[in-house]
Parts: structure tokens; C-alpha cells; sequence
């Protein structure tokens, strides 16, 4: 989606000090990817330990609840590096992102999967054995495992995929 209004702040937001500092800075984008890329690595394996326990696919010894415990905090502690170090990368270059359907399908997908993840977490914070009680919570789990996987690799996916998606 590209409106008139989105296009002008896009315009504005590159011309602010910040944006020139950036643009003129050589090694402030890389800096910023790479931080990026450490969240997204740190998120990533939080994301699969939860899933794959979900899925019933490893760490059968565990509970749920623990596994969920010991990650999910991985997940909110980079989201916040994430967001701030997207948003220098936005200010940096903003129409590349912000005018750019792919950025917007992955911020879709983000807000989906971290709404999922309160969901999941928040059934164990009323009952530890929530999604082991029955076997049709176990199945509810493991489709919402998926869907959450599908939802973490799409956003890394469109993430590479912004840089050819710019035109
Ligand atoms: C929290 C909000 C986030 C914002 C505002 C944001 C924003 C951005 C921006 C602006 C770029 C640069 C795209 C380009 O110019 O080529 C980018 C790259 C990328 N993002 Fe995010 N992002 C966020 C969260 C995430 C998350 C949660 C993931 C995955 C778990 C992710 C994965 C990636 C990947 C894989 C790249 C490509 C990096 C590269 O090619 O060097 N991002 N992101």
C-alpha cells in the first residue's frame, strides 16, 4: 500500500537530521543490520525451542510451561532491539520500507505471531499443563506451533525480501 500522505512522510522522514546521519555514515547501516541479525538469530531459536516442544518434537522430559518460561523471555527481550534497530534502518532509507508491501506484510505477520505467542503463554499462566491436558489441546498446540513457525520464517523472508522489492 502506497498512499500520497505515507509517500510525503517518507519524504520528510529522509530529510531529517537523523536520516542524513545515517545515509552519510558508512558503517552505521551495517552496525544497525548486524544487530538486527543477532535479534533475529536470538528470536529465531527462541521460537523453534518453544515450537518443537509444542510439537512434541523434543524436550518431551520438559513441560511445556518450562520450556515456555526459559525462551519466551529470549523473545521479548529482542523484539525491542528489533523494533528500535528496524526503525533506525527505516529512518535511514524510509521509502524503501515503509512504501513497501512486502515491509508491511512482515510487520502483518509480526503483530499475528506476537499476539500468538501472549496466547499460548497466556493459557499456561492459568493452568502449567494447559496444553498437555487433552489430546485435543495437544493437537490445537501443534497447529498453532505451526502456524507460528510459518509466521517467524515468513517475516525473515520478507525481511531479505525488502531490498528487492524496492522500486
Ligand atoms: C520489530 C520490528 C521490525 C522492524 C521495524 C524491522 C525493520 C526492518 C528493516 C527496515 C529492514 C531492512 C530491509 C532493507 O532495507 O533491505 C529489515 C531487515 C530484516 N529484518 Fe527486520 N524488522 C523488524 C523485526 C524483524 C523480525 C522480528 C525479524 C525476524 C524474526 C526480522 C528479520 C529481518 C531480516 C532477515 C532482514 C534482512 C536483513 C538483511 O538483509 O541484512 N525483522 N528489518
Amino acid at each position: 500500500m502506497r498512499t500520497k500522505p505515507l509517500e510525503d512522510f517518507c519524504v520528510w522522514l529522509e530529510q531529517t537530521p537523523l536520516s542524513e546521519g545515517i545515509q552519510q555514515t558508512l558503517w552505521v547501516v551495517p552496525a544497525i543490520q548486524t544487530v538486527h541479525i543477532l535479534a533475529v538469530a536470538a528470536v529465531l531459536i527462541s521460537a523453534l525451542m518453544i515450537n518443537l516442544r509444542l510439537l512434541n518434537l523434543c524436550n518431551a522430559d520438559q513441560t511445556t510451561a518450562s520450556i515456555f518460561s526459559r525462551f519466551v523471555k529470549v523473545i521479548w527481550w529482542a523484539l525491542p532491539i528489533l523494533l528500535l534497530s528496524g526503525a533506525l534502518l527505516i529512518v535511514g532509507e524510509p521509502a524503501r520500507s515503509l512504501a513497501n508491501d512486502v515491509f508491511q506484510l512482515k510487520m502483518l505477520l509480526l503483530i499475528g505471531v506476537v499476539i500468538l505467542t501472549m496466547v499460548l503463554h497466556k493459557r499456561l499462566g492459568d493452568d502449567e499443563l494447559f496444553w498437555e491436558s487433552s489430546a485435543a489441546r495437544q493437537m490445537t498446540a501443534r497447529t498453532l506451533a505451526l502456524v507460528s513457525m510459518g509466521c517467524w520464517l515468513g517475516i525473515i523472508c520478507a525481511g531479505r525480501w525488502i531490498a528487492y522489492t524496492y522500486t
